[in-house]
């Protein structure tokens, strides 16, 4: 079972397990996610939706192998729209899953961020490092949330022994990720490709490291068919400041777009990059696509959404 299956990743994930032959169950609310994200796989026999908010009680049929807890707002503009429902699917959601992988006998995988390092004081990022967040701040309902979804997991598999996963995704990106959801990428990409200016928070000299979908997949992919039940860093260390960033994304459409400065958001992370050496060791997983590949499927896919709106 898949949670936020009708999201970006979500629905990533529903292609790949339904290619590795399961059977999948995507579960989701429609609060951030679209049916078009899916719509491919409904006549297919192997994959069933369930339209749930899986922060009221969740209940499936029959055996369930594996559960993947990736509903959540998960984009800035989204999560400040949406406190109160944020912190309940990290929590109260999170504690309904682990429920039913206990009652399923299944393995749960929750999908955690590179926010629960918050504004890191650690660079880059390694998984023992404890993060720097401000609870009350505007970010903390979605990094709080978060937070409290790996203590109730850990405490699941301390307590119940039940078989728990934990990735701390970084920024990712790709085909299906919303054109106007408030992060820099899709946001310079649309504005590139509209010819509208580029803007810039702060003075760009913040850092962001993106990672492309596929090889996100195929590190969740990996983690969950591990034994290993601590938090891992999935993403790519391939390290760019935004302004750099905005620039890149210039050149690569050929845009006539003027770059310009807005203020920063508050309690904006300066710097991210994943440390992925335990990725590397103990799943043998390291990124393959790079930031220019990856930006080439995603633009394509862009230039269709943007046609159609
Ligand atoms: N995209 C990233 O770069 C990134 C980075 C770090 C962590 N994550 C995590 O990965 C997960 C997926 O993120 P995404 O980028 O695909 O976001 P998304 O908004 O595209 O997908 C989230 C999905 O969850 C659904 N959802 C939200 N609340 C729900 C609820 N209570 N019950 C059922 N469904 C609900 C939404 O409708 C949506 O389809 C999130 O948990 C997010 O925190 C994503």
């Amino acid at each position: 079972m898949i949670t936020g299956a009708a999201g970006f990743l979500g629905s990533h994930l529903s292609d790949r397990f339904i290619k590795e032959g399961y059977e999948v169950i995507g579960m989701d609310n429609l609060l951030t996610g679209s049916l078009s994200n899916i719509e491919h796989l409904f006549p297919l026999k192997e994959f069933t939706f369930y339209h749930h908010d899986v922060s009221k009680f969740v209940h499936v049929p029959g055996e369930l192998d594996y559960i993947l807890h990736f509903a959540s707002p998960a984009s800035p503009i989204d999560y400040l729209q949406m406190p109160i429902q944020t912190l309940k699917v990290g929590s109260l959601g999170t504690h309904n899953l682990l429920g039913l992988a206990l009652s399923k006998k299944a393995r749960i995988l929750v999908a955690s961020t590179s926010e629960v390092y918050g504004d890191p004081q650690v660079h880059p990022q390694t998984e023992d490092y404890w993060g720097h967040v401000n609870p009350i701040g505007p970010r903390g309902v979605y990094d709080e949330a978060k937070r409290f979804q790996e203590a109730i997991t850990m405490a699941y598999h301390n307590y119940h022994g039940l078989e728990t996963r934990i990735v701390r995704i970084f920024n990712t990106f790709g085909p299906r990720m919303r054109l106007n959801d408030g992060r820099a990428l899709p946001a310079f990409l649309s504005q590139a490709i509209k010819g509208e200016d580029i803007t810039v928070f702060g003075d760009g000299q913040q850092t962001r490291s993106f990672c492309y979908v596929d090889d996100l997949v195929e590190g969740i992919y990996r983690l969950l068919m591990s034994d290993y039940h601590e938090p891992v860093n999935i993403g790519n260390p391939d390290e760019i400041t935004i302004e750099d960033f905005a620039e890149e994304v210039v050149e690569l459409i050929g845009s006539s777009s003027k770059i310009i400065n807005l203020p920063l958001p508050e309690d904006d992370p300066k710097r991210r990059r994943p440390d992925i050496t335990r990725a590397k060791s103990i799943l043998d997983w390291e990124p393959k696509v790079s930031r220019s590949e990856g930006l080439r499927h995603t633009c394509e896919y862009f230039k269709k959404e943007l046609a159609h709106n």
